[in-house]
């Protein structure tokens, strides 16, 4: 593994341990002075106080040494600011959206994932925006974090030196699911990255070569599955029956279920038409007990996608 850069984390955390390293000697030096003086000048040792004016040489040295750390924190903070904010211009670009309550990656070639995935050792661009509220994306394991702006385009960047699997959290508070609004960040090796990169096409480019036949049912509901991730329909339905925050997607069709509409509670069952309603004006009825915060998907899935995630609910069995 070869890096031209020293890792964020790494530039990060030396600031910080600088920072907290001067506070903890200052705070041992005025501390233990102050203990010092209350006992060696205390009434009972020093019982007629002398009147102490001015002392040129105390006053220069604690106004030129804090002087001196302040610019000294001031100028790696200025060094550590202007790093983070330079992308290197090989960096890898990934278009992310946050919404509530899922993040949504989309590469350069048009793949969508609900994981970032990164190759090991290459620097990322994340270019980020929200389609909804503010929202922030944090990445503690490599120090970084950026808020996401409705009609901005914000960006960070950090460079990948471990194998592995780290948290990516919304860390700014966007409404009732805002806790749920996790996922991971998975470093893996360049080869393997390259193969899901270059081998598994994103939705887009599946359903412009959708196969004819027999398979066309089975594809679809395949690529019902990946929308189903990446539009991030996960953060509030569950697919193996667990409760969430939304009603769980397994054994969905064909199901009974109360829901308001008009304020009034109807029996219905589930079918195409439900469900379609449901991802287009979510805010006409719901399902009884569960919280009216489904995100309207107008605009948002196109009309093939939606054949395709009801292809893929009818497998949830
Ligand atoms: Cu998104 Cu909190």
């Amino acid at each position: 593994m070869t890096t031209g850069w020293p890792t964020l984390s790494g530039s990060t955390d030396d600031v910080f341990v600088f920072i907290t390293g001067i506070s903890l000697v200052l705070l041992l030096l005025t501390s233990g002075t102050m203990v010092y003086f209350v006992v060696r000048y205390g009434r009972k040792r020093n019982p007629h106080p002398e009147s102490i004016r001015e002392n040129l040489l105390l006053e220069v040295v604690w106004t030129v040494i804090p002087t001196i750390l302040v610019l000294v924190i001031f100028w790696l903070g200025w060094k550590g600011f202007v790093y983070k904010r330079t992308v290197p211009t090989e960096a890898m670009l990934v278009k992310v959206t946050a919404r509530q309550w899922s993040w949504g990656f989309r590469y350069e070639n048009g793949r969508e994932s609900g994981v970032l995935k990164v190759p090991l050792g290459r620097p990322v661009k994340l270019s980020i925006t929200s389609v909804d509220v503010l929202h922030s994306l944090f990445i503690p394991a490599f120090r970084v974090k950026e808020d996401c702006v409705p009609g901005r385009e914000t960006y960070l960047w950090f460079q990948p030196d471990t194998l592995g699997s780290f948290d990516l959290f919304c860390s700014e508070y966007c409404g009732m699911a805002h806790s749920s609004m996790i996922t991971k960040v998975e470093v893996l090796p360049q080869e393997e990255f390259a193969a899901w990169y270059e081998q598994a096409p994103g939705p887009a480019a599946a359903a412009a070569v959708k196969k004819p036949g027999g398979s066309g049912r089975e594809s679809r509901a395949h690529e019902g599955s990946e929308l189903v991730q990446a539009k991030g329909c996960l953060a509030c339905h569950s697919i193996d029956g667990t409760p969430k925050i939304g009603p769980t997607l397994k054994g969905v069709f064909g199901k009974k279920e109360i829901v308001l509409r008009n304020g009034k509670e109807v029996e219905i069952t589930v079918d195409e038409s439900f469900i379609r309603r449901q991802l287009l004006e979510p805010e006409k009825e719901r399902v009884k007990g569960y919280p009216p915060i489904m995100p309207s998907q107008k605009g948002l899935l196109k009309d093939s996608e939606i054949e395709e995630i009801i292809e893929y609910l009818k497998t949830l069995r």
